[in-house]
């Protein structure tokens, strides 16, 4: 087997105005630059002799086409911050259930403790769990969980 097919990938998803972070509503979202959250994932992967390839997108369909990508780049384990497409897009959905990737959906903050529209997604139900209101702490919990199950099924 080559180094680049077995080597432990995965994809880190962030939706729309996740480029703001930092600036964006800090008191809700916090201080922490999506540049800052990419580092310290490359960071945790890297020290456990993976790789994380981060995307952010504010269309819809690019982020659709960066999960079909998946299906054919390697990638073994999906993080992804949907952002308020977590609320409206039947079409990431689908794409996340058409790869059969394994996901965890990441929510800066406490989507239960805000507004009513924000408890609905169309992810939880298809993804291994839900990390919500850890703040940039909830990414680096993902990519840990994916590390840990990727090292057991592929030791
Ligand atoms: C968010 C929560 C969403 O409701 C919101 O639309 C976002 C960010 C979060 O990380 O807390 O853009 O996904």
């Amino acid at each position: 087997m080559s180094q680049s097919s077995s080597a432990k990938s995965i994809l880190v998803l962030h939706g729309p105005n996740l480029n703001l972070l930092g600036s964006r509503e800090p008191d809700v979202y916090g201080r922490v630059t999506l540049d800052e959250i990419n580092a310290r994932l490359t960071t945790l992967a890297g020290a456990n002799g993976a790789k994380v390839c981060c995307f952010q997108s504010n269309a819809e369909a690019e982020l659709v086409e960066r999960v079909q990508q998946a299906r054919a780049d390697g990638t073994q384990f999906i993080v992804i911050n949907p952002a308020a497409f977590t609320h409206t897009s039947v079409a990431l959905r689908d794409a996340l259930a058409a790869v059969a990737i394994p996901f965890i959906e990441v929510h800066l903050s406490n989507v239960f403790a805000r507004e009513a529209f924000r408890k609905e997604s169309f992810f939880s139900d298809l993804a291994v769990g839900v990390i919500s209101g850890l703040g940039a702490a909830g990414y680096e919990f993902a990519v840990q969980f994916a590390l840990t199950g990727m090292a057991s099924r592929h030791p």
